[in-house]
């Protein structure tokens, strides 16, 4: 068949199969998320362009390649291309910070990146998020780490299946030093660089030291610690000394500068050892003490961290991790004679009240077919309904795995049911 119309390149449909192993994943991040002191926030689809270009920044590759950004009327939209910017104008639009406490919030939320799709990088995708406003002190740092870590374990994947990579960037106080140092250190060696880099170099410095093509390169680049203000030494210290108490396993990445610019100090990254080839970084983050101020709130420490869904699914099936299965139906329901159709619509429709997953024949097939389609179904018990059975208010009840056939009263079918499921 010629089709006209396909999805999007990089643009995923995900079919009922696949649905039940979302399903499983994003519950158990509610849950998680709701043992940690989260609330669930949910922002639109669609912000103003302005709101990312601010935020994550005009010479992030996010915004200046990769943002999907449309005109109508006089407004500027986008796609949104992350999920941190969304949270942090929901954040002050509704006065959150009034409560003078740490907010906690979390997401699940599709974003869009118009990036060259390959396996775990799409265009459209899908991000658990956590956000932690107002807590400036590396112990929020540490919290949220072990809760990433500990989302994974739960899922299944065994610890040293991952790696988690941690950085400070400094602060607006000492990081200038360091970018011109690395800048400075960009031009001595600027023949060397990719084209990309050598591009970036005035702009945008930093983000060398994470590029793939130059990692052999960047080996002798400047690290940051000599350049740390006291306030950002002492935090990543007591960061890195709650890292330990907690037994969280980490490794000191010098590389981790991001590729979103509203980060200070803390960033973080957790890649995946299997299943992700290139694309191997399971999640991001870190803090971005500067941005809630930056978008005219007043002064309020913040980190958080995403989660690629897809790069989280893909992980799980290369490990192996026990995927949930989709449950089968629990009963269909078989109508032998045209009499006994809508009496089994209604059967069906009963059973569905009562909470037991109930299916049948939409089509007027015969009774042979009905059957074949109950055992394809995967259901539990088959529920006939025939001449005989309408004139004594009574169904057939067949187990479908054991062929063994029992009479109920109609009126007591679901309860019947209910207490073998
Ligand atoms: P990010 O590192 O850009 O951070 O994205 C977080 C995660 O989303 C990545 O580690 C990866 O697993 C997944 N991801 C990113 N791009 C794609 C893609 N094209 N296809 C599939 N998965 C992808 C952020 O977005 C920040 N907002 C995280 C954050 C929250 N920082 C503080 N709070």
């Amino acid at each position: 068949m010629e089709l006209k119309y396909r999805a999007l390149e990089g643009m995923n449909d995900v079919l009922p199969e696949q649905s039940t192993l979302w399903h499983s994943v994003e519950s158990r991040w509610r849950e998680h998320c709701r043992r940690y002191g989260y609330g669930e926030i949910r922002t639109p689809i669609l912000e103003t362009a302005e709101l990312f270009e601010r935020t994550v920044g005009e010479t992030s590759d996010i915004v200046s390649k990769e943002m999907y950004v449309f005109q109508r009327g006089e407004e500027r939209y986008a796609l949104k291309p992350e999920g941190t910017a969304p949270v942090v104008r929901a954040y002050l639009e509704h006065g959150l910070y009034a409560a003078g406490s740490v907010q906690k919030l979390y997401y699940i939320t599709p974003f869009f990146r118009g990036e060259r799709p390959q396996k775990g990088r799409y265009r459209q995708a899908h991000q658990f998020g956590a956000e932690i406003f107002g807590a400036a002190h590396p112990l929020a740092d540490a919290e949220l780490l072990y809760m990433v870590m500990d989302f994974f374990q739960s899922l299944g994947v065994p610890a040293d299946a991952l790696e988690l990579r941690v950085n400070t960037i400094g602060c607006p106080e000492c990081r200038p030093a360091y970018r011109e140092a690395v800048r400075n250190w960009g031009r001595d060696n600027y023949a060397r660089l990719c084209k990309n880099c050598q591009a970036r170099l005035e702009r945008n410095p930093l983000r060398i030291l994470d590029c793939k093509e130059c990692v052999e390169i960047t080996t002798d680049a400047p690290t940051i610690d000599p350049y740390l203000c006291d306030t950002c030494r002492t935090h990543f210290e007591s960061l890195q000394s709650l890292l330990k108490t907690l037994e969280v396993p980490y490794v000191r990445s010098h590389r981790l500068v991001r590729g979103l610019d509203y980060y200070t100090r803390t960033t973080f990254e957790v890649v995946a050892e299997h299943g992700l080839g290139s694309q191997n970084a399971l999640c991001g983050g870190g803090r971005y003490d500067g941005l809630v101020e930056e978008l005219g709130g007043p002064p309020t420490p913040a980190l958080g961290v995403g989660i690629g869904v897809e790069r989280t699914l893909l992980v799980l099936q290369a490990l192996k991790a026990p995927l949930p299965q989709p449950a089968p139906i629990d009963a269909f329901v078989v109508a032998f004679g045209d009499a006994a159709r809508p009496v089994a619509l209604q059967t069906a429709i009963q059973l569905r009240h009562a909470g037991i997953a109930t299916d049948l024949d939409l089509e007027g097939r015969s009774p042979k077919a009905q059957m074949r389609l109950a055992n394809r179904s995967g259901a539990r018990y088959a529920i006939l309904l025939g001449d005989s059975e309408l004139q004594q208010g009574t169904a057939s009840v067949k187990n479908l795995q054991t062929h063994e056939q029992t009479t109920v009263c109609q009126t007591e079918l679901a309860e019947w049911i209910k207490s073998r499921l």
